[in-house]
């Protein structure tokens, strides 16, 4: 190995060693006790479960009549500039009783989604514990400021699984943990739109999101990548073998939002429950989780490893397989019959990037990201950000080809190595889209939305560090 090489994989392993100590405090340590909507990342925070238990009622009544929601999802068919593009929600799993993720959710999730995410495309959907009185302050707070920011919001309270044991299976997670990752296979009980658009409280935009970064026709776009070298596949791709019976052909958690259709996730639930032979999610869920309580779990690769399988023909796959030969790659990770060909591999950027794994310390992300957007459009800028935005002048936005940079999540090495013309022109093509989405006041790009979202994080005692 070459010297530098050896220096990185030790850099990543200290990494690692030090998001798994972090996760390990995060259960023994009893204050804190968070979750940041992670889908099963690296380093699972748990979040406590509010000890306010449910009444009676929420245990015998089917989940669907459990589901309340102070805004419901409004038709926005008729003044829609994305008239074409099926009703969707911005699906967040929330829980507010923790300070680091409630700073996540106002300073990173909702400043960024208030600029780049338009009202247009749907409503952002909160999914919060029934049995907390805290998430019901939360919503309660939130929704006053929808108009201003100009999404609508839904907010939806999800009671506790009625099997306890879900809660407790896997002692290496919390109890919150096991409650958001069980919470996964049953969105469609809430969501109501046809597309799930979920998003970790954590997932920041760094761009105005166009039709295409949706859809490819009728079909949800997808994105993965060959992450396969680290540690947590391993037991990411076991935990999927066991629920689904099959491998994980990518690993799905490299972008957000993540787009899928509202019936998979029913699909995916119903071929689990004959998969294991059980009646419920929850017994599902127990079972597969005790078999290794302390090995990580991703909820949303097992949903579109299920999507891969049963429905590929729905999604327009972008897999980033690296710089490894397609026929190897199939030996490796692939079941004859379901190889992938060369069109599952066309490069495709993200919207987002993952805010907890990505080291930004100047802030240079979101100034370079707003300078884009409003690059080349009507928008008359104030005079300090006409300044801020000189430097970025000719800047490319190849922060678009990354998701995370703590763990090495990006295509500049692979899809886009050597900053070549194919991704370079894909930028720009991208800009011109949104660019004449911010003329027509799609994206108003209002810095003074951003002044809103701090008012109402005020309520919790987030105060956000500035966004540019
Ligand atoms: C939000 O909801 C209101 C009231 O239901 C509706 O009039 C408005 O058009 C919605 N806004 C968007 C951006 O969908
Ligand atoms: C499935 O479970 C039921 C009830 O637990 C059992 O009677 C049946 O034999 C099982 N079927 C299979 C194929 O394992
Ligand atoms: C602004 O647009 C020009 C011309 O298309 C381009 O060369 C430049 O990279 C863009 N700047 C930013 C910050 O994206």
């Amino acid at each position: 190995m070459k010297t530098k090489q050896f220096y990185v994989v030790v850099a990543i392993l200290f990494a690692v060693c030090v998001l798994v100590i972090h996760h390990h405090m995060a259960y023994i340590w009893p204050t804190y006790n968070g979750h940041v909507g992670t889908m099963g990342h690296v380093a699972p925070i748990s979040h406590g479960v509010s000890n306010i238990q449910p009444t009676t009622d929420v245990k015998k009544a089917p989940l669907r009549h459990s589901v309340s929601s102070i805004q419901p999802t409004t038709s926005r068919k008729t003044v829609s500039h994305f008239k074409d593009v099926p009703d969707m929600t911005l699906t967040v799993r929330m829980s507010s009783n923790v300070a680091s993720l409630l700073n996540f959710f106002f300073c990173t999730m909702l400043k960024s989604l208030t600029l780049y995410w338009s009202g247009q495309l749907g409503p952002l959907g909160l999914i919060l514990d029934k049995d907390s009185q805290d998430d019901h302050k939360f919503a309660e707070n939130l929704q006053k400021y929808q108009e201003q920011i100009g999404i609508n919001m839904s907010f939806y309270y999800e009671p506790l699984p009625i099997n306890k044991r879900v809660l407790t299976v896997a002692k290496g997670r919390s109890h919150g943990y096991n409650r958001q990752l069980y919470s996964s296979f049953i969105m469609d009980k809430f969501i109501s739109t046809p597309i799930v658009a979920w998003i970790d409280t954590d997932g920041k935009f760094t761009t105005p999101v166009a039709r295409d970064n949706i859809l490819t026709r009728n079909k949800l776009r997808v994105k993965g990548m060959d992450t396969f070298q680290y540690s947590w596949l391993k037991s990411w791709n076991r935990f999927t073998e066991q629920m689904i019976g099959k491998p994980m052909p990518s690993d799905f958690m490299t972008f957000f939002p993540v787009y899928i259709w509202r019936d998979t996730i029913t699909n995916c639930r119903n071929y689990i429950l004959k998969y294991l032979n059980v009646s419920t999610i929850e017994e599902a869920y127990i079972q597969v989780g005790s078999l290794e309580p302390t090995a990580p779990v991703s909820s949303v690769n097992i949903i579109m490893t299920y999507a891969f399988y049963f429905e590929k023909e729905r999604y327009d796959w972008h897999i980033d397989i690296g710089n490894v030969d397609l026929q190897k790659y199939n030996k490796l990770h692939l079941i004859p019959g379901h190889e992938l060909t060369s069109s599952d591999l066309t490069p495709d950027f993200h919207v987002t990037l993952h805010d907890k794994y990505y080291k930004d310390d100047k802030n240079i992300v979101n100034r370079q990201a707003y300078c884009a957007a409003v690059n080349n459009t009507v928008r008359n800028l104030e005079h300090n950000i006409k300044q801020m935005c000189e430097a970025f002048k000719t800047n490319e936005m190849w922060v678009l080809f990354e998701f995370c940079n703590k763990v090495k999540q990006e295509h500049l090495t692979t899809w886009c190595k050597n900053k070549n013309k194919h991704c370079s022109s894909m930028i720009k093509e991208h800009y011109d889209k949104t660019g004449q989405l911010v003329n027509k006041g799609v994206y108003n790009l209002d810095l003074k939305k951003l002044k809103v979202v701090e008012e109402a994080a005020k309520f919790h005692n987030v105060e956000c560090q500035p966004f540019l």
